[in-house]
């Protein structure tokens, strides 16, 4: 029997699913089980030791380090292994993941499963969609741990990075510096750093890449909104020949496989940029210690070997601290680790304000539209639609309310003048509609925030109301996310049901990928 975890079913598809508390609870865990194992100690209080409880590792990219650490720690733990021959699985007869990951989670009395696939917020979509069929079918909601999502994120490898960094700093967090070096477009392992280096106190990040390779521009925001202070590098050589050098320097692999064939053809010089040379030796301050994910090419490695046998080498004790991070993640969600943590999770924070918001009608004034609607007895008028946006973009709104709201009623709409010269709005009024509810008022505002609904009696406004951006888009076959590497994405056919959830303004990410998408991108209508 297993006690009890807040951890128990819990699914890590990135680094923010466990809070700054629950990571620390993680890395404080494993220091412990480190120092266990190297002294000897018993090792009973680490360990599920119960078959009723099936890992799986789903693998549907290359993996050495992520998945062979993963089977050996769930061999530490003498639970029921199963590897995953996705080469000779139902995959191959279009089976979806969801269908697929369904029926293994029958299979054992409470599943763990272990998901690399080049399919971004494929975790997300699981716990979701499989969470669903537990319920339905009385099995306890499995927990699915992320081994790195296309070019999205590997929070389980953050996780042994920060682990690695906190050790190396001999347990302290109450600084950071560090050099992100290599493929930051690709390199999912640097995306998971946005968040998890959030551990430390102050961080400092300098991101050494040339143009091809630059993080992606949603992860620097991310940096810069967790307070972190960034600077920019083209290349090791530039980054070395001023003063202020970061002590812990983190390499990555530069991913060809992910690239396109113009960037590939320029992987000599791409490489040549990131890459440590002898003669940088001289120029180094003393005590820097390099890490890197690995693997590293056989042929262009970015830390070569004659670095191994040297001081700089932080990435062999990186490596193997995947092996006691996973352990005790494994322990976590298998529901024996944690009962002790005190703490709170993340929850997601969203605006509280009601999108729908209730205006006092302006007192009775005389209609003397010049253009425009003739003033109607009773009815709805939509007003403001796409205040400030061009003509075309108010028609676009004013064809997508019609059709997406299916407002068939007999009315009239147009695009008018509003203000100045060179302000617009659009303007729909329907004389038969006498009502409009509340899910109606959601879609509008998911259509086209900013504008205000009047309900017209008598030619008096008797309610208006003012339409908010939402916090959260979903439930519309009109909606989808724009990034193709996405699992909700129609191309995949996983049938994911589409969620966007506002990030700022006018800024929607994807709830399976994270993608930011301007609220107009998306529709696709
Ligand atoms: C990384 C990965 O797969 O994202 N490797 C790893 O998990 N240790 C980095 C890489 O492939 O270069």
């Amino acid at each position: 029997m297993t006690a009890s975890s807040p951890f128990k079913s819990r699914t890590i598809s990135v680094v923010n699913d466990l809070s700054i508390e629950e990571q620390l609870y993680l890395y404080n865990k494993t220091k412990e089980l480190k120092d266990a194992v190297l002294n000897k100690k018993d090792l009973s209080d680490f360990k599920l030791n119960d078959k009723s409880i099936g890992v799986y590792l789903i693998f549907l990219e290359d993996s050495t380090r992520t998945k062979e650490s993963f089977r050996n720690a769930a061999l530490f733990h003498d639970v029921k292994l199963n590897p995953f021959q996705a080469e000779y699985s139902s995959f191959n007869k279009m089976e979806s993941y969801a269908d697929t990951v369904r029926m293994l989670s029958g299979y054992s009395g409470y599943s763990i499963f272990i998901i690399r696939s080049k399919l971004e917020g494929v975790c997300r979509w699981l716990e979701l969609s499989v969470g669903k069929y537990a319920k339905r079918n009385n099995i306890p909601p499995p927990s699915f741990i992320n081994a790195g999502d296309g070019k999205h994120e590997h929070p389980t490898q953050e996780f042994l990075d920060e682990f690695s960094f906190y050790e190396h700093k001999n347990w302290n967090l109450d600084h950071i510096h560090i050099a992100l070096i290599g493929d930051l477009y690709h390199g999912r392992t640097t995306h998971s750093k946005a968040d998890g280096l959030n551990i430390f106190k102050e961080v400092e990040v300098d991101l050494v890449a040339p143009k091809e390779l630059e993080m992606p521009e949603h992860y620097i925001e991310k940096m810069k909104t967790n307070g972190f202070k960034l600077r920019f590098f083209k290349s090791i050589d530039e980054y070395i020949s001023q003063k202020k050098i970061a002590d812990l320097w983190y390499f990555t692999r530069l991913q060809l496989e992910r690239m396109g064939e113009d960037i590939r053809d320029k992987a000599d010089y791409i490489r040549n940029t990131v890459t440590f040379k002898k003669e940088f030796i001289a120029r180094l301050p003393p005590k820097v210690k390099f890490f890197h994910p690995l693997p590293r090419h056989r042929e262009h490695p970015t830390i070569p070997f004659f670095l191994d046998n040297t001081e700089y080498n932080g990435w062999e004790q990186q490596s193997i601290n995947g092996y006691y991070t996973r352990i005790i993640e494994l322990g976590m969600t298998g529901g024996k680790i944690g009962s002790d943590f005190i703490g709170k999770k993340n929850e997601r924070s969203e605006s509280t304000k009601d999108f729908v918001e209730r205006v006092q009608p302006s007192p009775k004034k005389k209609h003397d539209f010049k253009i425009g609607i003739i003033p109607i007895t009773n009815g709805l008028v939509i007003d403001h639609i796409g205040k400030g946006n061009t003509k075309e973009s108010i028609w676009d709104h004013i064809n997508n309310i019609r059709r997406i709201l299916n407002l068939n009623e007999i009315g009239s709409h147009g695009v008018f003048q509003s203000g100045s010269k060179e302000r617009y709005k659009g303007i729909m009024a329907f004389p038969n509609i006498l009502e409009f509810d509340r899910p109606n008022m959601k879609k509008l505002s998911a259509i086209a925030p900013g504008c205000t609904l009047n309900i017209i009696k008598d030619k008096n406004v008797i309610h208006k109301y003012r339409i908010h951006m939402p916090p959260r888009i979903y439930n519309f076959k009109e909606i989808s996310c724009k990034n193709e590497s996405c699992i909700s994405h129609p191309q995949h056919s996983e049938k994911a049901h589409t969620i966007f959830y506002r990030a700022e303004e006018n800024i929607f990410t994807c709830g399976y990928c994270e993608t930011p998408h301007k609220f107009k991108k998306i529709w696709s209508l």
